[in-house]
């Protein structure tokens, strides 16, 4: 696909399956994080591959996070939370690695980890990849921070879930360009 083309029709798939994307397409997608626009060129990320039986590991952590947030959680809720990350067959994690830098602000280095989950997201698409940005309360919880083990300088700011496309993919509206682009 066009880099333009991916560009104007990138779409995110919550209904994704296996198989996994084979090892030359991960790689394009990898290599795509690394031209984000990169504030003093710190690259201030990290990323984590998670599949097969770390999947239903991090549903684990997951489900030790909401029991020590609420030990009476009903078991439905429990359990959909313990299935969270069987959505796809890979998540890749995003994580913000804080660099010393007197003149890039964390905000900016943050904003650069979005920008390479963003293009990875794009690479996906641009490979017939399925693709979603996901976060919710795990992301920001710190058990689920401990269990990934992040450093204190460090954040997760995308559990990026990857597969194989599994039914309709919703259509594209036309973004209303006058609206957001005005002359000043
Ligand atoms: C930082 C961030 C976190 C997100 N977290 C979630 C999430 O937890 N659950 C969800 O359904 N969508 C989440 N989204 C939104 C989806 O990834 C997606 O962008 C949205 O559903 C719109 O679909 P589109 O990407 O096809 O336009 C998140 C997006 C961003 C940028």
């Amino acid at each position: 696909m066009k880099a333009l083309d991916a560009l104007h029709s990138r779409i995110s798939v919550a209904r994704l399956s296996s198989p996994l994307p084979d090892a030359a397409v991960l790689e394009n997608i990898y290599r795509s994080a690394f031209r984000a626009a990169d504030h003093g060129l710190l690259q201030p990320w990290r990323f984590l591959i998670i599949k097969h039986a770390a999947l239903e590991k991090l549903g684990e952590l997951f489900v030790k996070a909401a029991l020590s947030d609420d030990s009476e959680i009903a078991p439905e809720k429990l359990e959909s939370i313990r299935r969270k990350p069987l959505r796809a067959p890979l998540i890749l994690v995003t994580i913000s690695s804080l660099k010393e830098h007197p003149k890039v602000p964390a905000y900016e280095q943050e904003l650069s980890a979005a920008a390479a989950t963003q293009n990875m997201l794009v690479a996906a698409h641009a490979q017939g990849v399925g693709a979603m940005w996901r976060t919710g309360s795990m992301a920001y919880h710190p058990q689920v921070m401990a269990g990934l083990g992040l450093a204190k300088h460090e954040k997760i700011i995308a559990f990026l879930y990857l597969g194989t496309i599994d039914g309709p993919v919703r259509t594209l509206a036309e973004p209303q360009l006058h609206k957001f682009f005005t002359e000043w």
